[in-house]
């Protein structure tokens, strides 16, 4: 169990990032807004530091974490770009996408950050908070989502309170979120990129841009990258209290009613509580409220939330991983 700390809230101001910076550089735990979802920082060069992450977030085991930094030459600095890798550098970053590139010679990345691995995974956020943190802190910074293992991300700095009040050293309020949603994740260890994760930027925007269909990998992964606990079989680590059942057609007594798009599931007047992710079936506003609403589904208290279809196309196919996930048997 994580040693007490006092958590700081610290305003996004230039003071408070500069108290954050300071934090980071000392080894200490910070989380901070990103345009996905808040992210729980550590100096990713720093190996005690790295592991003051899976202390906090009571993490089953060391999974790699994503290296934040605040500008494509950082990152070409830690990490060997060829040039698929470095196209998409150049046409999303600042923004929802994070590569898996080789480490480079002089990666100064900690082992325990990349899980040993001869790879690593990078992201330049467009948060303007968090790029202000990134060069006030001078290297590279390791950050999964700031939630308890097991928990639904946060997209508010009192979800991260609610996970991780006493835990870690600081949180910077940036207020809510604007994607809602973690990051896309490629892999560019081979000669074709592979999706591995499903997220902030759509698939078909990448497609576009390299002009080929993107591979999936990974998709069945459980939370956070941890090896498929078995073929076919979809993580429970990603989920509220409630059980989720998705693709719901009716509600039934005792039900909470996650709606999309306006749907009237049968039963409708039944649910103990109702949201709609987008009235105007709108997949972007539908991402940025989605965590935000299975925790206020949760605090309702209800036993179940059935989650109406939602198509897969553009963010929709991270949405929808994201909701398998919290769907899957628990264990
Ligand atoms: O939006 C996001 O991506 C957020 C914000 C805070 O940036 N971060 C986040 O981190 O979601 P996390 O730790 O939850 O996700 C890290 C993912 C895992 O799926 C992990 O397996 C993958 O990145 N990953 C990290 N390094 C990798 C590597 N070398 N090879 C393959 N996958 C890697
Ligand atoms: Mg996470």
């Amino acid at each position: 169990f994580p040693a007490p700390r006092a958590t700081r809230r610290l305003a996004a101001d230039p003071e408070g990032i500069a108290q954050a910076a300071a934090l980071l550089r000392e080894g200490g735990l910070v989380a901070f807004p990103t345009e996905t979802v808040y992210g729980l920082g550590a100096d990713a060069t720093d190996a005690r530091a790295v592991a003051g992450i899976y202390a906090a977030k009571e993490r089953p085991s060391f999974n790699p974490l994503i290296s934040h930094v605040p500008d494509v030459d950082a990152a070409l600095a830690q990490g060997r770009f060829g040039p698929k890798a470095l196209a998409l550098a150049r046409a999303f970053w600042p923004g929802p996408l994070t590569l898996v590139v080789e480490k480079s010679a002089d990666c100064a990345v900690a082992d325990l950050a990349t899980a040993g691995l001869g790879s690593v995974a990078l992201r330049v956020p467009a948060h303007p908070v968090a790029r202000a943190l990134l060069a006030a802190t001078g290297r590279p910074v390791a950050a999964p989502s700031a939630n308890r293992s097991g928990r639904v991300s946060p997209t508010e700095a009192a979800h991260v309170l609610a996970d991780l009040d006493g835990r870690i050293d600081a949180v910077l309020d940036g207020g809510a979120t604007r994607v809602g949603l973690e990051s896309t994740i490629v892999s560019c260890l081979g000669d074709a990129p592979v999706l591995l994760r499903p997220g902030g930027v759509p698939r078909e925007a990448i497609e576009a841009l390299l002009g080929e269909t993107l591979a999936s990998g990974g998709h069945d992964a459980p939370e956070e990258g941890e090896a498929p606990l078995a073929p076919g079989m979809l993580a429970s680590h990603y989920a509220p209290r409630a059980r989720v059942r998705l693709d719901a057609v009716d509600i039934a007594p005792g039900e909470a009613a996650l709606l999309f798009g306006g749907a009237k599931p049968a039963g409708l007047e039944r649910a103990v509580a109702t949201r709609d992710l987008s009235p105007s079936g709108d997949l972007v506003e539908a991402a940025s409220g989605l965590f935000a609403a299975l925790r206020a589904l949760d605090a309702e208290g209800a036993a179940t939330i059935a989650v109406t279809p939602i198509p897969m196309t553009g963010l929709g196919e991270a949405i929808n991983d994201r909701l398998r996930r919290a769907a899957a048997p628990r264990g």
